[in-house]
């Protein structure tokens, strides 16, 4: 062994004897036992996880010359962008990872539907992604108001006034959320601190009770078989692999490919035709001159779509939130024994494909002038979109799933 080698080695000693450093490592990434047949759909979690670290640093260098305050913000974010060295690639960096952790988490939840991975023994992992899906919605809201431009103030405006429908308590929640009786510099104020502290600490808590309860219970797989079922004389799962070297360089590949894409919109399409960034944000907040159409950014438009389909205010504001939230109800709404959706029967298949189908209709119908026609066809993909839920214990329970396989195919 050579001179350095022993000095690092010594070193390694010198902190495991003070800090699990080894053990952890051999916990949860040498040791750590995946199943051999991931796929694909499994890279989503990790690029949610590279993405959340680029908001947070992006975010730190952002709020240097960002200025939370009403007169301000608009001008300091321009300042940003034309005045600040490599301003704009940062704040570039920071809109589209917006869009991109959204984009990854959907992709995410959707593999957890298609596997059943919220199915026991798994139901903590779905609950507190759950809270983290919220709580990034939360976040999300929070930081578009920071550049108070003109969607900035009147799309909070529209969200915060839903509060205002809520019988009894309704005003004065409202109240509440603004510290004013309109969107004011006040609300800027503690935005900004909501999004650049409270938010961002809890995401990261939940990210890291997230990954401590998958390596609790083991990862789910595309077969959904338990691997743990299965081990060797040394308790190690037959169809699993160690987490490092094998995922570790296989999300890498996945993670370069994902920062090509994500690169080429930073460079060359960072507002990407109005869908990351709205023409109406370009424009300064003006309190007395409301914009033509209000809407949402494209990872809140089915819900606002739902909204819109509803005639009663209130029960707009119930279905939209019901809608975000029934994901939580998932473990205990499905009855079936199978998890994956290759050993399912039609009737899960059938309506997995048609939730689909509905949740990304609302999703354009979301983006579109609310005409009587598309708001009646916004009805028809609402129904659909809680029949999925409403219904599944009924279709699941009386599926004709197929036999699962003892091992991993
Ligand atoms: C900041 C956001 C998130 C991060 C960083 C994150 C990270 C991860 C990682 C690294 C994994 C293991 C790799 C993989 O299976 O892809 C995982 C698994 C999982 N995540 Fe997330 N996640 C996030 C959000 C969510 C959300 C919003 C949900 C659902 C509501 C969710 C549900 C799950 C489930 C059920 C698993 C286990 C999947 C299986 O074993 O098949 N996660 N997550």
């Amino acid at each position: 062994m050579n001179t350095a080698a022993r000095y690092f080695f010594a070193l390694r000693d010198w902190v495991d004897d003070r800090f699990p450093m080894t053990q952890l490592w051999n916990e949860h990434a040498a040791r750590y036992y995946a199943p051999k047949n991931f796929n694909f759909w499994y890279v989503f979690g990790v690029i949610s996880m590279v993405v959340l670290a680029n908001q947070i640093l992006t975010g730190i260098w952002l709020t240097m010359n960002y200025k939370p305050d009403a007169t301000q913000a608009f001008a300091s974010v321009e300042y940003i962008m034309r005045d600040v060295p490599w301003g704009w690639v940062i704040r570039y960096l920071h809109s589209t990872g917006s869009s991109a952790f959204f984009f990854a988490v959907y992709l995410h939840m959707y593999r957890g539907l298609v596997y059943g991975s919220y199915k026991k023994p798994r139901e903590l992992i779905w609950i507190i992604g759950m809270f983290i899906y919220l709580t990034l919605m939360g976040e999300a809201f929070l930081g578009y108001l920071l550049p108070w431009g003109q969607m900035s103030f009147w799309g909070a405006q529209v969200i915060i006034s839903l509060f205002g429908t809520i019988p009894v308590i309704g005003e004065g929640l409202a109240l509440w959320i603004r510290g004013d009786y309109v969107v004011s510099d006040v609300t800027l104020n503690r935005f900004f601190s909501l999004h650049v502290v409270a938010f961002p600490l809890l995401l990261c808590a939940l990210s890291g009770a997230h990954i401590l309860a998958l390596h609790h219970v083991g990862s789910n797989n595309p077969d959904g078989v338990e691997i743990k079922k299965h081990k060797d004389e040394k308790g190690v799962p037959l169809d699993g692999i160690p987490f490092h070297p094998y995922y570790t360089v296989k999300d890498l590949v996945a993670v370069l490919i994902f920062a090509i894409g994500f690169a080429w919109v930073v460079f060359y399409a960072p507002g990407m035709g109005g869908y990351f960034l709205e023409a109406a944000n370009f424009v300064p907040a003006d309190p007395l001159k409301t914009p033509e159409h209000i809407q949402p950014l494209w990872y809140f438009t089915t819900y606002y779509a739902i909204l819109r389909a509803i005639p009663h205010q209130l029960g707009g504001v119930v279905a939209m939130f019901l809608a975000s939230s029934l994901f939580f109800l998932l473990p205990w709404l499905d009855r079936s024994p199978v998890k994956s959706f290759r050993y399912r029967g039609w009737k899960y298949r059938t309506a997995l494909i048609a939730f689909v189908i509905s949740f990304l209709s609302l999703g354009w119908l979301g983006m579109q002038l609310a005409t009587p026609l598309y708001t009646w066809i916004a009805r028809f993909f609402t129904v659909i979109y809680f029949l999925f839920f409403l219904l599944m214990p009924f279709y699941t329970s009386t599926d004709n799933d197929k036999p699962v396989p003892e091992r991993v195919k």
